[in-house]
């Protein structure tokens, strides 16, 4: 199916699409919103003819996250809000993982992702194989799973968690240890917050893998009052050199509630320039780690995908009920 050209930006559509620029005019040139608004009329109007929701993940740009997302947070809090939904229709705007966990929470509603190869280093470190070796070295030990994975390896697990509730879903099983997969890092800073041992993988995330403590030294030297925020998937120096250390969610929520004078985000780019959008009293530095995967979406892709209803996220009936019970205990112990 041919997806049906764009309305022209006339001043009309220009005046119509003039609060959405507003939200993100600090962040997005002039010269290049007249790309985006078609995009931007299009897909609400489109949402509203769908009965669709479109949750974005916090990479994504601005012009998806303040312009047609209409939820919006890190993977629990997408996960949660899938778990809620009324839409008809449920629009990933993020990766593979993310869709499936929102396909696995509602089966029976249409989810899409506006590309199908949106995937993620720590979803591919791992398979379901693996985790059955896993077991068979560690007879009895429960199996924690990171939602960064697919739904085949979500089903061999015990519970999944998310960078935002690790500590106590790793506790939630009383438990002198566990096995904590795909990523090393995340398993290393969850050893250094609980007593019960951990047992790692050596799944890393691409994008936060390449921030280093020298890195920040270097920062901390050359901006005077620097506050350094990390995602626990960054390496252990990283996080030893780092003043809080969260979730996407929780690191946004630092900035909006401490207001830092000079912060460093150590995370992927895009969520520096959506917390800015709506700060403008706090100076970001901004080391710019993109995530190759979450910029596959582009708001072209979204609008094709509504309109055509596809693609789809399908999960292999043999692996979803058993996935879906490891997403629906974290759930069950919360944030
Ligand atoms: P959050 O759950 O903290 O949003 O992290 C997801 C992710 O992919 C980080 O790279
Ligand atoms: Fe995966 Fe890293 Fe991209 Fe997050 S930032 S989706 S963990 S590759």
């Amino acid at each position: 199916m041919t997806v049906p050209s764009l309305p022209d930006y006339t001043p009309e559509l220009a005046a119509a699409m003039a609060p959405f620029y507003q939200r993100v005019k600090t962040v997005i040139p002039d010269i290049e919103w007249p790309f985006h608004a078609p995009y931007v009329a299009e897909i609400n109007r489109l949402k509203r003819e769908r009965n669709a929701v479109i949750l974005a993940h916090n990479y994504q740009t601005p012009e998806i996250f303040h312009c047609v997302a209409d939820i919006v947070g890190d993977s629990l809090a997408l996960a949660q809000r899938a778990a809620e939904s009324e839409a008809d229709v449920i629009v990933l705007a993020g990766v593979h993982f993310m869709a499936e966990t929102a396909k696995l929470l509602n089966p029976e509603k249409t989810v899409l992702i506006p590309d199908l190869r949106a995937g993620c280093s720590l979803a591919e470190s791992i398979t379901g194989a693996d985790v059955r070796d896993l077991r068979e070295r560690y007879p009895g030990v429960p199996v924690v799973t990171y939602v960064n994975t697919s739904a085949e390896v979500k089903a061999e697990s015990d519970i999944c968690c998310t960078s935002g509730n690790a500590v106590k879903i790793v506790e939630s099983l009383g438990t002198d240890r566990v096995i904590f997969i795909p990523d090393e890092y995340l398993a290393k800073y969850v050893a250094t917050q609980t007593d019960v041992e951990i047992i790692p993988w050596q799944g890393h995330c691409e994008v936060h893998e390449r921030f280093t403590g020298d890195e920040i030294a270097h920062y901390r030297e050359d901006y005077r009052g620097l506050e350094v925020i990390a995602h626990p998937e960054c390496p252990p120096d990283v996080l030893s050199a780092s003043d809080f250390v969260g979730s996407t969610a929780q690191m946004i929520d630092y900035v909006k509630t401490r207001r830092p004078e000079r912060v460093l985000m150590l995370t992927e780019c895009s969520m520096s320039d959506n917390v800015a959008a709506e700060v403008s009293d706090v100076e970001f530095v901004r080391p710019c780690n993109l995530c190759p995967h979450m910029k596959r979406i582009t708001l072209e892709k979204i609008h094709a995908a509504l309109e055509t209803l596809s693609p789809r996220v399908e999960i292999d009936p043999a692996v979803s009920a058993r996935a879906r019970q490891a997403v629906e205990r974290m759930l069950a112990v919360g944030r």
